[in-house]
């Protein structure tokens, strides 16, 4: 393993992710059928939130009870880092407390210098910039709801809506595995140039695409999978609903009309929390092609790969999963 810390997707290469991917399944598949590989024994994880969370923050500390381990949930506001005390210093000193450290922040700068100087693993929880465990879920959760006879490198992805950092997310990792990655979005609210780059720079290597445009017919013909996000960025709340609403509502809605223009057999997917009635309608969220809770259920999954691959170098080659 060349990267000690999981920040970013794209400083990893595709094999590599699946490797996590893969493994992240097999754990499930072994838990699923009742055994639960003690693979974190003794190994405690330090949970640093600079912001609330559901999902992010049970699936790390459930992995690390069903692998054997602990997790210590680090409070917004309740320990030194942002205040007095330097990143530096608290990176060094959790590095001597726990095996590994995950971070939620309000700005990437605070994760990328924890993990700077932290002498254990550091995993991204999520910055202002993008959201890597949760495109590690979503690419489980595809995996898992392949239309028949595809493979990933053969799906359209398409993400309706704000350029959230899991809109850039899902742009990185989908870029990165070869998969064709459509963002339909309003000018102004379309993913920058800076982020597209990073993208096209994937697709020459991988064999996919990526497309940026504010037309509906092209975005969604063929889409196999249709994705998207709140329409405030967590970080750039200012928006007023009636802001919201005059900028996304009502093209960018996803409704039961625009799934209809998808693919047949095409997907739902939302990384949740939701805000039903602005990017999203109840019909489409609990409509039998929604995934959103399996998407939940699959940050665990991912959560478990990525703490027994980061707290063992070499990991997949070593990790015995059978009794
Ligand atoms: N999708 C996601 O990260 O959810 P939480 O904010 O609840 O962790």
């Amino acid at each position: 393993m060349a990267v000690k810390d999981f920040i970013d997707t794209n400083d990893f290469t595709k094999e590599e992710l699946m490797d996590i991917i893969n493994l992240s399944l097999k754990l499930k598949r072994c838990i699923k059928n009742g055994y639960y590989p003690q693979l974190l024994k003794h190994k405690t994880l330090g949970m640093i939130f600079q912001q609330s969370s559901t999902r992010t923050r049970v699936s790390f500390e459930t992995a690390m009870e069903q692998l054997g381990g602990h997790a210590q949930y680090l409070a917004p506001g309740q320990i030194q880092l942002g205040g007095h005390e330097t990143i530096e210093d608290t990176s060094r000193v959790l590095s001597r407390l726990v095996d590994i450290l995950m971070a939620r922040v309000d700005r990437h700068k605070s994760v990328v210098d924890l993990a700077k100087n932290a002498t254990v693993p550091v995993i991204n929880g999520m910055s202002d910039y993008n959201h890597p465990t949760q495109e590690m879920g979503d690419i489980c959760t595809m995996t898992e709801h392949l239309p028949e006879g595809k493979k990933l490198e053969d799906c359209k992805v398409v993400f309706v809506g704000d350029a959230t950092q899991v809109c850039a997310s899902l742009m990185f990792i989908t870029t990165k595995l070869g998969m064709h990655f459509v963002q339909y979005g309003p000018k102004g609210y379309q993913l920058k140039k800076e982020l597209t780059k990073i993208g096209e720079e994937n697709c020459k290597v991988s064999g996919g695409s990526l497309l940026i445009t504010d037309n509906e017919d092209e975005a969604l013909k063929d889409a196999d999978f249709v994705y998207t996000d709140v329409w405030y960025g967590l970080y750039d709340a200012e928006l007023s609903k009636e802001d919201r609403m005059a900028i996304f509502y009502p093209k960018y809605q996803v409704t039961k009309e625009m799934m209809a223009k998808a693919s047949p057999n095409v997907k739902f997917m939302h990384c949740l929390p939701a805000t039903r009635g602005e990017e999203v309608v109840d019909e489409v969220i609990d409509a039998d092609y929604s995934i959103v809770f399996d998407e939940g259920e699959n940050r665990l999954t991912a959560m478990r790969g990525l703490l027994v691959y980061f707290l063992n170098q070499n990991a997949k080659k070593k990790i015995k999963l059978h009794k």
